[in-house]
């Protein structure tokens, strides 16, 4: 039998105390936490990078009750202790390598994390291809293919395509067999879109209504992903086809929708809902990693669909890390490399 890894009393991790920009992140050593019932601890090798982070690093979100205060909502590494098994749920074996949605505390040598939320490295992987996925794909899959796969041919339009949740939906929406949309800001963002199989919209110099409209010939589309919110509600409503649903997934428009068109919900029978991960109990967000691993997990390790990297920086730099996503310059995911030492 394998040795048990061995597990160093305390760990380096990114910490703040005040909440405001880049510079208030900073290592400090912590213990390693031991794992819990149904949890395991993950020594990390990559943790992604997310705009909640920012957020919560600015004080504007909160972590739900419970959870781990620090940064960091995904990683990927090697299971090194197991907590005693929780009935109903599958533990990964002691020396396996998992990328997993984290309850926080992603940005640390070490990190605890519920046995369901774990997912095995596709085929092929880097530790940092790895911890891109599991934000993003947990977050479009349970927003746009729960609870049920939207009809083969479906029109569906991506805001912020080429961000990390934006190009993780243009490449399932195309596998599932769907028409994709996608609006971006710059040229070089549209033609990233373009080449995932998307039809771009540059929402800086054209109306997006106004071109969806004339690509849909007037139809429209039948599902809107939009992270905009109250500045494009009126929008996406007149965006969508009769039943269409609108998910908001956040509110970089604003959380408040002025003079909303009620009557076009009624009438075109338009379903508006949205959803967000982080408060989701570990039952639900297991559930979403059974699905994932079941129709998703397979088109990775065939390499039909991947994750888009930006940049790497260490661990030590992750105030470089936050500084590059805030500009808003990349196209899909920024993520940290954690050493061991
Ligand atoms: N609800 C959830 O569970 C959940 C989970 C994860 C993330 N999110 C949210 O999803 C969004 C994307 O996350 P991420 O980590 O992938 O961040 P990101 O890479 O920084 O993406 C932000 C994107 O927003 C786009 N954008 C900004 N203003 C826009 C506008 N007026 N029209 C169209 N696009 C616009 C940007 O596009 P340009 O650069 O082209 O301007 C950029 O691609 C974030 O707002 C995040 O908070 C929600």
């Amino acid at each position: 039998m394998p040795a048990a890894p061995v597990v160093p009393p305390s760990m380096q991790a990114i910490c703040f105390t005040e909440p405001g920009g880049p510079e208030v992140l900073h290592l400090e050593a912590l213990q390693v936490p031991q794992p819990g019932r149904g949890e395991v601890l993950v020594r990390v090798m990559a943790a992604g990078v997310n705009r909640p982070d920012l957020m919560q690093r600015k004080g504007l979100y909160p972590p739900p009750p419970g959870a781990c205060p620090r940064l960091g909502l995904e990683v990927a590494g090697e299971v090194v202790a197991c907590g005693l098994p929780q009935e109903g749920t599958p533990m990964p074996a002691l020396g396996s390598r998992v990328c997993a949605l984290t309850n926080g505390g992603g940005y640390a040598q070490y990190c605890l994390v519920p046995a369901g939320q774990c997912l095995p490295w596709p085929t092929g992987f880097s530790a940092e291809q790895a911890a891109a996925l599991p934000e993003t794909y947990f977050t479009v899959w349970s927003n746009l293919f729960m609870p049920t796969l939207p009809a083969k041919g479906a029109r569906v339009l991506v805001h912020g395509g080429a961000s990390g949740i934006g190009t993780t939906a243009i490449q399932l929406v195309k596998a599932f067999g769907g028409q994709a949309f996608a609006t971006a800001g710059t040229p070089e963002k549209c033609a990233l879109c373009e080449e995932l199989g998307a039809t771009a919209i540059n929402y800086r110099t054209e109306d997006f209504l106004t071109r969806i409209r004339e690509l849909t010939h007037d139809q429209g589309v039948n599902i809107i992903l939009d992270m905009i919110g109250g500045a494009y509600f009126n929008r996406n409503l007149k965006s969508l086809t009769m039943d269409g649903k609108l998910v908001i997934i956040a509110l970089q428009g604003g959380a408040k929708a002025e003079q909303a068109d009620l009557a076009r919900i009624m009438t075109r029978r338009l379903t508006v809902t949205g959803s967000s991960l982080r408060p989701r109990d570990s039952a639900n967000k297991a559930r979403i990693a059974h699905e994932l691993h079941e129709h998703v997990w397979p088109l990775l390790d065939k390499g039909s669909i991947k994750p888009l990297i930006h940049a790497v920086f260490p661990l030590a730099r992750t105030d470089a890390a936050h500084a590059a996503l805030e500009e808003g310059n990349h196209t899909g995911k920024i993520v940290l490399s954690v050493s061991a030492d």
